[in-house]
């Protein structure tokens, strides 16, 4: 018997983009928002967030620009301190109304709303108070908060529950550690507690909103052996439990994994586990993942005695001067001498995004959803006002062509959301790496126009967008 495989995006795929709330908002401490954690520890040579993309006075235009695009779903986050700015109790009607007005919109125009709960935005007061993500108190405030936007927001059929909870682990700006408890052992606890807040957020949304969907979504960089030398396969294998899987079977199987949890144990760094920690994160399987995906990245075993090494970034794009981290006994990172690399160092790697849509649908067999997807680069505008940003455009078709090949070769994907819909403040990187579909008119150090200006790569998504994806 033959089987015709379903190749082609189906006739419902969400096609969308995405942004978050500090990284386009601006007017960060009006309106009655507070400040939160990743908006104070934003490197002071980039743009603040006070004005970011503006799109808290320009939503409008941005959501006709949607419109135009042809966007069929767009992510967005809800910032937690614009809607509860002292991170619990009294709620910021303006806070409220600005999301209100923005989802009543985009459901005008017939574009599916796909609401970030918490993308790195901690009240910076809750930072304060009790130290944030290290103290189980956080756990009620952000169920609290998730209970505000259920009751208010009851119409959106999509929820992310965190963004990038993997991300803590490397990025030092997202979060705020204790000088005086080891970092290690500070982040395995983090995590566990994060966990339990993103499960109360699905038994919540399981009560108050039962036909919706929600997920995590995690930032997913998939590992590769430096060669075939056995020490090398099962460095990334390593690599991909401490980096992915950890998290992966926390959500989905509410378990840590044998090899995770004996490595916390050796090195006196496990989280503290309440009788019914577990029994509450097993009880809460989302209805589907959200995967961050930009490029993957090549380890090799390094033996115990070598040098640890932290992961440094390149900030600038100027150089190539990534240093790759290390776990000494179990891998390092290194670059992959077979892939082309953005400025910023990232590895360029489509077939990598097939590789890892196969890998986490055949483990988990759960409905994915691309969450962010994209190229960060420097795009200049033209006298003319234009931006020719094909770069843009060939990276982005080249991973839907493997998108394409993933859901042929079986996975379940809902939706496509590149990032950025518009240029936005780069976490690591402020306003010179630019992602977006539509130009801001603006730079790092001046405001400019904040004019919007439609980049070549909006003209080409519109047509992949109107052929369902067979135009690329
Ligand atoms: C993801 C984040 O990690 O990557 C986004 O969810 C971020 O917030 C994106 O902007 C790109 O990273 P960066 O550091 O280039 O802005």
């Amino acid at each position: 018997m033959s089987v015709q495989a379903p190749h082609l995006f189906p006739d419902d795929f969400l096609w969308g983009a995405a942004t978050a709330a500090y990284q386009i908002e601006g007017d960060h401490l009006k309106y009655g928002k507070t400040l939160s954690v990743v908006e104070k520890n934003m490197n002071k040579n980039y743009a603040d967030p006070s004005i970011a993309s503006g799109h808290y006075q320009y939503w409008e235009k941005d959501i006709a620009l949607m419109k135009e695009l042809g966007l069929k779903a767009y992510r967005f986050s809800i910032s937690w301190p614009r809607i509860l700015p002292n991170g619990r109790g009294k709620i910021n009607q303006e806070g409220l109304d600005f999301y209100r007005n923005l989802i009543n919109k985009l459901k005008e125009y017939e574009i599916e709303p796909i609401v970030t709960i918490y993308h790195f935005d901690l009240p910076q007061c809750l930072q304060e108070e009790y130290g944030g993500w290290s103290s189980r108190k956080v756990i009620d405030d952000f169920e609290a908060y998730c209970r505000v936007l259920f009751t208010y927001f009851d119409d959106v059929n999509y929820w992310l529950t965190i963004n990038e909870q993997s991300n803590m682990f490397q990025l030092p700006y997202l979060m705020e550690f204790n000088p005086d408890i080891p970092l290690e052992k500070q982040k395995y606890e983090m995590n566990h507690i994060m966990t339990l807040a993103h499960a109360k957020a699905i038994h919540l949304c399981r009560t108050q909103l039962p036909n919706a969907k929600i997920g995590p979504a995690l930032g997913i960089i998939p590992n590769y052996p430096a060669s075939s030398k056995p020490e090398d396969i099962l460095a990334a294998r390593h690599a991909d439990e401490l980096r992915t899987y950890l998290f992966m079977d926390l959500y989905m199987k509410g378990e840590y994994r044998p090899f995770v949890w004996n490595y916390l144990v050796e090195n006196g760094i496990e989280p503290t586990i309440e009788p019914e920690d577990m029994a509450c994160i097993k009880s809460a399987k989302p209805d589907f993942i959200g995967i961050n995906y930009y490029q993957s990245r090549v380890v090799k075993y390094i033996p115990e005695d070598a040098d640890k090494k932290e992961l440094k970034l390149n900030y600038d794009g100027k150089d190539d001067d990534t240093q790759y981290d290390n776990i000494p006994g179990l891998f390092e990172g290194m670059t992959n001498p077979f892939t082309q690399k953005t400025r910023w160092d990232w590895e360029i790697d489509p077939i990598g995004f097939r590789y890892i849509l196969n890998e986490l649908y055949d483990r988990y067999q759960i409905p994915l959803m691309i969450t962010e997807n994209g190229l960060g680069t420097l795009d200049e505008l033209t006298e003319d006002k234009q931006v020719h940003d094909q770069e843009r455009i060939d990276f982005l078709r080249d991973h839907i062509r493997q998108l394409q090949l993933a859901i042929k070769d079986g996975a379940e994907v809902w939706g496509y959301m590149p990032w950025s819909f518009i240029d936005l403040l780069s976490t690591s990187s402020g306003f010179r790496k630019r992602y977006g579909f539509v130009y801001i008119d603006r730079d790092d150090k001046n405001m400019k126009t904040l004019e919007r200006i439609k980049k070549d790569s909006f003209v080409w998504y519109q047509k992949v967008i109107a052929s369902n994806g067979s135009r690329l």
